[in-house]
């Protein structure tokens, strides 16, 4: 999704600029830009549609020079992807803004602009912002009161960074619904969609809250909150360094956090147990009364974070014998539905920004829910400061776009969450012993499992010339299989859906043939001679099958059918387990068909408008 920089310092700030729009580039994006405030008081602009690469080129050939900047990377809502459209938006060459979000009201603005006279070069929704900023500037003389009267005619989501060329040494910047952060330097202050973008830079940083606004001078900040009230915020100082941005020698993003997931695991799991017991108060203080209450359980989020919420609603029943619902966010958001009584709300999400997560979070707030729970990556996310209780994955930044070390360390979260509550729904401190020991063995387990990256590079030659596959799974595997088939299609763009492998004969067996690999996971439990009888309903109709099953399976390999034998013992960390070769399986048919892996097409790793 699109990515804000911005920069007021004494030095050229272009260079941070390009930076933070580099680091910036996971998020997803079609066309790049940057403006300054050049020295003599004139905005100049450089645009690209295509990569920051190419931006810095250019940037190359005719250097923009200047102390405040803003800069932006556009993931296209309103208006294809063209020049016209990329940001900054520069209004009658006086005011530029950068935005994030949607504003919902443009069409009307636009109409009242027209009126007034206001030509329109882009058809984004960005573009009335600025005319209405330039609008207001007439009267108000200066930019701080001309953004007020702007946001004040917005409805909708926006972050946004704004500079005026008559005031140079002055940057606005605002936030509602987007995400937002101010940048601390000695003398010098930046803005940005999130931290990684700013830590070359500094490593103190201010979290903007719902509504403010930011009048930041190189020597001096003010906030307003949004009753244009000055407020203080805390300065936050993170821990990250410079190069947790970094490839560290592998060749994408995403193959370096599908080999971090053991580390990221155990980073998950350090402080949550203790003598073979789950420390409850890691979910918030009064997270073990909360629990004591619950009687069932609701899961939110989008994506791959649902898929974790799918597997978690198998431990839920089973081993806390807690009834669990997991549904879309952006279904959830729309529909009436009845809450029951002492129902805890669980939205999970790794950015902790996704819209349609929030947006349910926020309306469970107001439904009677016993209490929410956010399970994030991010600390200081929205979706971390709006939940009651929050527990935080400690996966580190992920870049790729495909979930892998996030999805895998909210299944810790979540088994630690199971846990939690079966202890008050009377599971035994032998067995609490039990389940913890499993957790811990997880990142040898996950290591172990790593091993087999030569084997599935292997497989993947058979998949890169389809254009079609089907997974399989059965119970808490079916989501896993469903996760395969989301990682295969978003990063090598080939057609793939999951099926509980029961439902093959009600419909998608008229789809095989020997031009569908059917993949199935297939671990050692009380469903696997059903799964076997599947399977052969596969091989009965020419199609060829890829089967990740455990050593002790009892499956070979034989014509048509390749079984890849895990060393994957079954028990409740089967399903994170399995997710690994499948990872490894969408990464490896992705890099033969020299897909765009980290930042695949269409996508956006920070899902914040609807
Ligand atoms: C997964 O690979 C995707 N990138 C996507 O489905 C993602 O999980 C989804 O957009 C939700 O994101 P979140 O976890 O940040 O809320």
């Amino acid at each position: 999704m699109c990515g804000i920089v911005g920069a007021i310092a004494q030095r050229d700030v272009s260079p941070v600029l390009l930076e933070g729009l580099k680091r910036l580039e996971y998020r997803g994006y079609d066309s790049a830009g940057l403006a300054v405030v050049d020295h003599n008081k004139q905005l100049q602009r450089i645009r690209v549609l295509g990569k920051v690469n190419e931006l810095q080129e250019q940037h190359q050939s005719s250097p923009l020079q200047g102390g405040t900047g803003i800069a932006h990377t556009r993931w296209a809502t309103h208006g294809k992807p063209s020049l016209d459209n990329a940001h900054p938006h520069i209004c009658r060459n006086q005011v530029a803004l950068v935005h994030n979000g949607i504003i919902e009201n443009h069409e009307q603005l636009r109409a009242q602009q027209v009126d007034a006279g206001y030509d329109f070069s882009s058809e984004t929704d960005t573009e009335v912002v600025v005319n209405a900023v330039y609008e207001a500037l007439q009267t108000t003389k200066e930019l701080l009161q001309a953004v007020f009267r702007t946001i004040e005619q917005l409805e909708g989501a926006y972050a946004l960074g704004v500079i005026n060329k008559d005031e140079p040494e002055r940057l606005i910047a605002a936030r509602k619904g987007s995400p937002l952060v101010i940048g601390v330097g000695i003398g010098e202050y930046f803005i940005a969609s999130d931290v990684f973008a700013l830590l070359p830079v500094t490593q103190q940083f201010i979290f903007l809250e719902e509504g403010d606004v930011a009048d930041i001078k190189r020597d001096k900040l003010t906030i307003y909150d949004s009753n244009q009230q000055i407020v203080e915020r805390p300065i936050n100082v993170s821990e990250l360094s410079s190069d947790v941005a970094d490839k560290a020698g592998y060749r994408h993003y995403m193959l370096k956090e599908i080999f971090s997931q053991p580390n990221a695991i155990a980073e998950s799991l350090e402080n949550r147990i203790e003598d073979g017991r789950v420390v409850t108060s890691e979910f918030g203080q009064n997270a073990e009364s909360i629990f004591q209450q619950v009687k069932s359980v609701k899961i939110v989020a989008c994506g791959t974070s649902y898929h974790a919420g799918l597997i978690a609603a198998h431990w839920l029943e089973e081993i806390a014998q807690i009834p669990c619902q997991v549904e879309i966010a952006s279904e959830y958001r729309y529909r009436k539905s009845v809450v029951v009584d002492n129902t805890l709300f669980v939205s999970i999400s790794q950015s902790g920004e996704t819209a349609d997560t929030l947006a349910a979070l926020q309306l469970a707030k107001k439904s009677g829910f016993l209490n929410t729970l956010a399970i994030c990556n991010v600390a200081e996310s929205s979706l971390t400061r709006e939940a009651e209780l929050v527990f935080l994955t400690h996966a580190g930044p992920e870049i790729g776009v495909a979930s892998t070390k996030a999805f895998t360390t909210q299944l810790v979260g979540l088994f630690l969450l199971v846990i939690a509550i079966a202890k008050q729904n009377g599971l035994d401190s032998k067995q609490e012993a039990m389940f913890v020991k499993q957790l811990e063995s997880l990142p040898g387990r996950v290591n172990q499992l790593l091993q087999y990256k030569d084997d599935i590079e292997n497989i993947a030659k058979d998949f890169s010339d389809k254009h079609h596959a089907l997974f399989l799974g059965r119970g808490s595997f079916l989501p896993v299989a469903m996760e395969g088939a989301l990682k295969l299609k978003e990063i090598s763009y080939i057609h793939a859906e999951a099926y509980a492998a029961g439902e093959l004969k009600h419909g998608p067996l008229a789809l095989v043939d020997d031009d569908m690999p059917v993949v199935a996971v297939a671990p050692n439990n009380n469903l696997l001679e059903k799964l076997k009888s599947n399977l052969q309903e596969v091989q009965a109709r020419g199609g060829k099958l890829y089967l990740f099953a455990d050593k002790t399976s009892e499956v070979e390999s034989t014509d048509g059918v390749y079984v890849l034998k895990i060393n994957a013992l079954y028990d409740f960390m089967a399903p994170i387990l399995y997710t690994i070769p499948l990872q490894l399986l969408a990464y490896y048919v992705a890099v033969i068909k020299g897909a765009d892996i980290d930042q695949p097409r269409n996508l956006a790793k920070s899902v914040t408008v609807e």
